[in-house]
């Protein structure tokens, strides 16, 4: 073997030694490097007579290219292997079980409210929505509950630390009864210019469902809960009216003609007279125990001219029932709380 041949072996077994790039080019350097092995062979030819010169130079440059091919290959051969190597870390186990995202579902609460909007839905009452900050005209005085009158306190809520163009704060509506105003005075506003003179006012059907806000927190209340107004006016709607309206609710929402319904006297500022609305059913857990469910009542008159019409012509009643004391009964669920403390446990069980 010639010194070029051992050459040529020497350098094809350094580079198949070299394990990482930087070792590969380290090795390559030490034969085609500015004093490398090869490198020298071609500065010797200088030395040389100019036939042997020729020769010689032949045989280094064949040298040198076997040792490009050998470095070249090497090179290949370590980025392929780095390539697997990563492919391999990279690498997805698409046997394995995927992350699962809890399929969404309704709250309780809200398939309650979902279902009560039905069922009026059905007794051709229109669902409306309204502000959760109220002023203190729409949630109080424009429902008969003179400034500073006690029995504001029976709706003792939160205010807001903003006034309202009357100067007054604004409050987290007690209930859902600024509604009846908001809802009543869009009505008029909408059919009074088309109205001939002394025609009648299409009627007012109306639920106003949503959330609602007092100071209160135990089993039974929460700080904030749901109201769902409803309210019928026209030109001879009574209390008889309200009461079938109100056992045909019931008896749909709770899919069963075996409940009572009682009309408790009561008092509220916006109605007069009002009542209380208690149901019982006839068996069950609950058989024969009267629950409070809505506060009722003929719409007060001074309420109806607050809604812009003459409380003369215009008579009807008002309504508001507690969505959460439904889901409760209607899911025997023992704490109100338990619907709002977004208990993952809890809430599943509705899905
Ligand atoms: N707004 C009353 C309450 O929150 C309920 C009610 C509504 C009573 C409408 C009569 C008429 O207690």
């Amino acid at each position: 073997m010639n010194d070029l041949d051992q050459l040529v072996q020497d350098a094809q077994a350094e580079f198949a030694q070299a394990s990482a790039p930087a070792d590969l080019e380290n090795a390559k350097a030490r034969y085609l490097g500015k004093s490398g092995k090869l490198t020298e062979q071609l500065k010797a030819l200088g030395a040389l007579a100019v036939d042997e010169k020729k020769a010689r130079g032949a045989l280094i440059n064949a040298a040198k290219q076997q040792v490009e091919v050998a470095l070249n290959a090497r090179r290949q051969a370590l980025a392929d292997a780095e390539l697997e190597a990563q492919l391999r870390a990279e690498a997805l186990d698409v046997s394995l079980p995927g992350r699962q995202r809890g399929s969404g579902a309704l709250h309780p609460v809200s398939i309650t409210l979902e279902r009560i909007e039905g069922i009026f839905a059905s007794m051709g009452f229109d669902v409306a929505e309204g502000p959760e900050i109220e002023t203190d005209w729409y949630s109080f005085t424009a429902l008969n509950n003179p400034e500073n009158h006690p029995a504001r306190s029976m709706q003792d809520t939160f205010y807001v630390d903003v006034k309202d163009a009357d100067g007054k704060w604004f409050n987290l509506r007690p209930h859902t009864s600024p509604m009846q105003v908001r809802y009543a005075k869009a009505h008029v506003a909408k059919h009074a210019a088309g109205m001939a003179k002394g025609e009648a006012m299409p009627e007012i059907r109306v639920i106003a469902p949503g959330r609602t806000y007092r100071v209160d927190s135990d089993a039974t209340h929460s700080p904030m809960f749901h109201q769902c107004e409803g309210l019928w006016i026209g030109e001879n709607v009574s209390f008889k009216d309200l009461k079938a309206v109100f056992t045909d609710f019931f008896r749909t929402f709770f899919e069963t003609n075996d409940l009572r319904l009682r009309f408790r006297p009561s008092f509220f500022p916006f109605t007069e007279p009002s009542a209380e609305v208690d149901i019982a059913f006839s068996s069950g857990p609950l058989k024969d125990r009267w629950l409070e469910v809505a506060g009722s009542g003929q719409v007060h008159p001074n309420v109806v001219r607050n809604f812009g019409l003459d409380p003369e012509r215009y008579i009807g009643f008002a309504f508001g029932m507690g969505p959460d004391r439904l889901a409760m009964l209607r899911y025997g669920a023992s704490d109100l709380r338990q619907f709002f403390d977004g208990d993952l446990r809890f809430l599943s069980q509705f899905k």
